[in-house]
Parts: structure tokens; sequence; C-alpha cells
């Protein structure tokens, strides 16, 4: 990485916060020992299992193992790159950042002629759409489908006009010498024979979509002529991925509808752009849709960022229920209502065979919970298979006894039970205490499990011996200089613990490890620095001590290797074979005797 400013400005800049404090403003921090706890920003939970470690200045959650320092957690909280990070930091506390001009501009927005392109481009079609006589029939075409001049405006819809390169050579025009910036915009598409440019929209209604600031950074183009429906076109055309494009994350409509939210704390998840259109047009302002993906799990994240509750509007038809079930397994760190479109229909359809106010009537009154969907959804078609029933009946009393509220379990076991013509209330009780059973008992497994970790520092439980032993040593060589040099003599010394290993070479390459380094590196091997950092020692280096650990580290070693001969000649005589197991035994009498 090109760095802007050094390894030795960035430690001042984190040496100057206290973690505590960063954290403190968007987690409610509660003081446990030397430590603060609250409830983890990186995933769902109840009881408080994120851990602020003051005197070492880093955080560790229990529950989702996610640690790092004061960048790393804003990088995450925040969604930013660590030299953003480093920046906010630096800020806060009032030190100068010393980047020379150019680079910072660079920096700031090395992406900014992509979203200058995109901008202009949205532009230039909306002009054309709104002004022009071939704009006149595309418009017609949208007003039949009741998309009034406030609604295009909105929306900021535009027309893609038939000529090949119309965009193109607007755009050249007024960004000459950008020809690469151009070939990456995502609007062009390169002609192999010539490699000339031509527009990737051509005679297409085109919605511009927006990131989380509303900057445009793609389109969707939809075809609306006779001639291209009996052609069979494609019916939307999205811009390919690029620099400031990636459809698995991008969400229709966002920056005006995270606004929304921000009041009404909900956000209606659709599947098309004109569904969105459609339910603002009955005043509702909070609603997005996926890039005509499936739901992904960037998605989520994106989703999660804005709000807390999902309604699924998904189309009625049986694709749209089929999505409806996917989606809700991948929504599962949020609430989730459903909303149901009767006959088959998509939000656009029900407009226009109802009213505004239906419309707003059905998403507002008309939601059922994710347990009722799934009443619905996965009912078996054939009432006479007794296997079918039961099987649904144990699916539902799985989802019936994770629903907090007793009233409303026992509304579902209702409805459960009267779907189904060889089951009566009872039954469908039992099945859901029985499950209510099996998960508190669950629960209190991990309620037990989460205490201990709170209390004891996170490196005791479940690690191995051996794992013990090197985290020790590597803590020693991470603060006592003395011992690095000696041990980066030894060649032939490695590490048995991957992560431990990789910490120590950057170590020996280095001599120290930090801020950045901690940015850079796999989430296994900082969670694993950040256990190391954890280990209590005392200051001094006992005399001994090293020579202790070294003992014990090097007979575990062998332990290990001589359970996994031991397992060895087992195999072999199990398989009838004789020589192998012979010679496995041979090693190991041998490495016995080295042990005595
Ligand atoms: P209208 O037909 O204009 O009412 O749109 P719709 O939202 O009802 O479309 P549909 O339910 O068929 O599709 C939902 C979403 O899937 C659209 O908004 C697009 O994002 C996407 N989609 C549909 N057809 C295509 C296609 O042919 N190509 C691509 N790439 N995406 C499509
Ligand atoms: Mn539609």
């Amino acid at each position: 990485m090109a760095l802007a400013i050094s390894r030795e400005t960035i430690a001042d800049i984190k040496n100057s916060v206290n973690i505590v404090d960063v954290i403190g403003e968007v987690v409610s921090l509660t003081r446990s020992g030397n430590n603060y706890l609250g409830l983890c920003p990186f995933h769902k939970e109840k009881t408080p299992s994120f851990n602020v470690v003051e005197d070492k200045q880093f955080f560790h959650c229990f529950g989702c193992g996610k640690s790092g320092d004061v960048f790393k957690f804003l990088e995450d909280y925040r969604q930013i790159s660590f030299m953003e990070s480093v920046r906010l930091v630096a800020e806060r506390a009032g030190i100068t950042l010393d980047l020379p001009k150019q680079q910072t501009v660079a920096k700031a927005n090395p992406n900014q002629i992509l979203y200058d392109l995109n901008s202009e481009a949205a532009q230039f079609y909306h002009a054309i759409l709104m002004t022009t006589k071939e704009g006149q029939l595309a418009r017609d075409y949208l007003q039949a489908r009741g998309l009034d001049e406030e609604v295009l405006t909105h929306f900021n819809i535009g027309l893609a006009p038939k000529q090949p390169d119309f965009l193109y050579k607007a755009l050249s025009d007024k960004y000459p010498n950008h020809e690469e910036a151009l070939a990456q915009s995502g609007l062009f598409n390169i002609d192999e024979a010539s490699s000339r440019l031509y527009d990737a929209f051509k005679n297409r209604i085109m919605f511009p979509l927006t990131d989380d600031k509303g900057r445009v950074i793609a389109f969707s183009g939809r075809i609306w002529t006779q001639q291209d429906h009996e052609q069979k076109q494609a019916k939307y055309k999205n811009t390919r991925s690029t620099l400031i494009f990636n459809k698995s994350y991008e969400l229709y409509h966002v920056d005006k509808a995270k606004k929304v939210a921000q009041k009404t704390h909900e956000l209606y998840l659709m599947e098309g752009f004109m569904d969105v259109i459609a339910v603002y047009q009955s005043g509702i302002e909070n609603a997005v849709a996926s890039m005509g993906t499936a739901l992904t799990p960037e998605h989520v994240r994106h989703l999660s960022q804005f709000t807390k509750k999902v309604i699924l509007t998904y189309d009625g038809d049986n694709a749209g229920q089929e999505a409806i079930a996917k989606s809700l397994e991948l929504l599962d760190s949020l609430s989730v209502d459903v909303v149901r479109i009767p006959n088959h229909m998509d939000p656009d359809e029900f407009l226009r065979h109802n009213s505004k106010e239906a419309l707003k009537q059905l998403l507002e009154q008309g939601r059922i919970s994710s347990t009722e969907f799934y009443i619905q959804h996965l009912k078996p078609e054939n009432s006479d298979n007794l296997q079918a029933e039961i099987a649904y009946v144990e699916k539902m009393a799985k989802l019936i006894a994770q629903e907090p509220s007793i009233t409303a379990q026992n509304s579902y076991i209702h409805k459960v039970a009267e779907l189904l013509p060889d089951f009566d209330y009872f039954q469908v009780e039992q099945a859901v205490n029985n499950e209510r059973l099996i998960s508190r008992s669950n629960r209190q497994k991990t309620s037990q499990y989460t205490q201990q970790q709170v209390l004891s520092p996170p490196v005791s439980k479940s690690l191995s011996a051996l794992m013990k032993a090197e985290i020790q040593l590597f803590h020693r060589l991470l603060h006592h200089d003395y011992l690095l040099q000696s041990y980066r003599n030894r060649l032939d010394f490695t590490f048995d613990t991957p992560e431990i290993e990789a910490l120590y070479e950057l170590l020996c390459q280095q001599g120290e490890i930090t801020s950045l380094d901690l940015a850079e590196i796999s989430d296994a091997e900082r969670q694993m620095y950040y256990r190391v950092l954890e280990e209590r020692l005392p200051d001094e280096v006992a005399s001994g001590e090293i020579e202790a650990i070294e003992r014990r580290r090097e007979q575990l070693l062998t332990e290990r290797d001589i359970h996994k001969q031991s397992k060895q000649i087992r195999e072999s005589s199990n398989q009838g074979d004789v020589d192998g197991a012979l010679e496995a035994l041979q090693q190991l009498i041998a490495q016995k005797r080295n042990m005595e």
C-alpha cells in the first residue's frame, strides 16, 4: 500500500484517543473489571458480549469473534476504509494530517470521474425524455403506466435514444482525453473489431440507480416499443459491474428511502423498480429494490445500516413467494414482516387494478409475520398425506416455539391445526411444547458458555495447551526485543499455530506490528493478535520462563506426533498393513526414548 502517512504518525493518532470514548459514543458500555461491556454492534444479541479492553486499547466480541483497534472499529462500524478511519480519529484528536495536496484529492475520490460521467448521462437521458419528440412517445408510454411528471422527476427517469452513439458523442465531446474513464463508466461497450466505444443502452427507458449519497452509479433500462417486445429483447438491462457499481450490494432508491426510514424505522424491500415507483405514488417513500438479482448477504448488510425492520413486498406469483422464503433466511438478523399481494400481482399491477389508497392500506395493514407467512407457504398441498402433515407440524413447531409472545404462539397453533385434517390444537401444542423445552435447554447451555467467557479472558477456554504455550511465547517476543533478536537467528524455528506463525513472520520482518498491518491481515490473524495481547503476563520475564515454555511446547508437539503415529499404527494394522505398522511403531519407540 502506498502510504501518505507514516507508521509513526498513525501510532500517534491512535495514542491520542481512548478507544472507550470512541466506541462509547455509539455503543452503551458499562464497566466490568478492567474492561467495558456492551451489546455488540456487529451482531444481534440480547446479553452483552462485546468487550472493550481499555489498557490494551482494543475491542473483542465473544459472540461473533470480531476484534480490533479503534481504526478497525470505525472501519467496520462506518463501513469506511482504513485511511478514512485514520483521518477520522486524527480529526477528533485535532491532529492535522500533513498530506500532500494532490494525493489527498486523488485519494479522496479516485473514482470521481466515473460518478461525473454517470451523472451527466442521467441528465442527458432525462432531458431526452422530457424535451424531445422521441421522448414524447416514451412519456406517453410511461403516462399510460401511471407515471406523471412529478414521478419522472423524483426518480430522474430518462430515455436512451435509438442512435447507437448518442451518449458517446455527447460525453466524449465534453470529456476529451478521458477515453479510459469512458470505457470504465459502464455506459459504453467496446466494439472488438474497431476498439471503438458505443452506447450500452439504446432505445430504453432509463432508471438511474444511485448510491447512499445520491450519486448516480449505474442504470437499468427497460424496453418500451412494440418492436422491441416483438423481437423479444431482454425486458430490463443493467449496467455491468464497475468500480462504483456492485449490483449485489446496491439498492434502488436507497438514498431517498433511508431518509424516510429514519422516521418510520422500517424499509420495504421489493422486487422491481416499477414496484418502488408504484408504492411511491401511493405515498410510501421508504421502499427499495435489489437490481433484479436475488437478495444477497451484502444487500442485507446494506439494509441493516438503515433499519432493523424490513417489510418484504415481493410479487404475489409463485416465484415471488419462493423468493420470500429464501430472503427470510438471509434476513434473520432483522425483524421482518411480509406483505402478500393477492391474485399473483406485483405492487404495480395491484395499483393499476385497485387504487393508491388500496395499495397503501395493503402495505400498512395487510402485513403478516414471517411465521404466518411460513404457515401459509409451507402448508402441504395434498390434504391426505399424513407424512407431509407431520413434517409440516414439526417445522412449524420449531418456528412457533421461537415466538416470544404466548398469545401469538396460541394463535399460530390454532392456524396450523385448522389447516390440517389429522391434527387438533392439542397435538400441535404438544409439538410446540417439545420444541420449547429443547430450545430452552439449549439456551441455558449457551448462556452459561457466554457468561464463563465474559468472566475469564478469551484465551483460557477452548484453546489447546499447545496453542496456549505458543501464545505465551509470542507475547514475550512481541514485547521484549532482545528475545525477538535471538529467535530471529534461529532459522529453523517456526510456530505450529498458523496464525501465530504468520504474525511472527511479520514481526521478524518489521520488528513491530502496527495498526496498518492489523488492517491488512486476515480476520483470524487479527483475532489471534488480540488473544496474545489479552494474555496477562507479568511485565518482567522470569528467569527460566522462556526455557520452560519452550520445553512445554516441545513436549506437546511430540505428544501430538505420538498420538498421530499411534493412530497410524492402529489404522495400518487394521488394514493388514504389517510393514507400515512396524515402521510406525519403530518411530514411536525412538521418539518415546528421546523424551526420557
Ligand atoms: P414491469 O414489467 O416494467 O412492470 O417491471 P417489473 O418490476 O414488474 O418486472 P419483473 O417483476 O418482471 O422483474 C423484477 C425486476 O427483475 C426488474 O425490476 C428488474 O430489475 C429485473 N428484471 C426483470 N426482467 C429482467 C431482464 O430481462 N433482465 C434483467 N437483467 N433483469 C430483469
Ligand atoms: Mn410489474
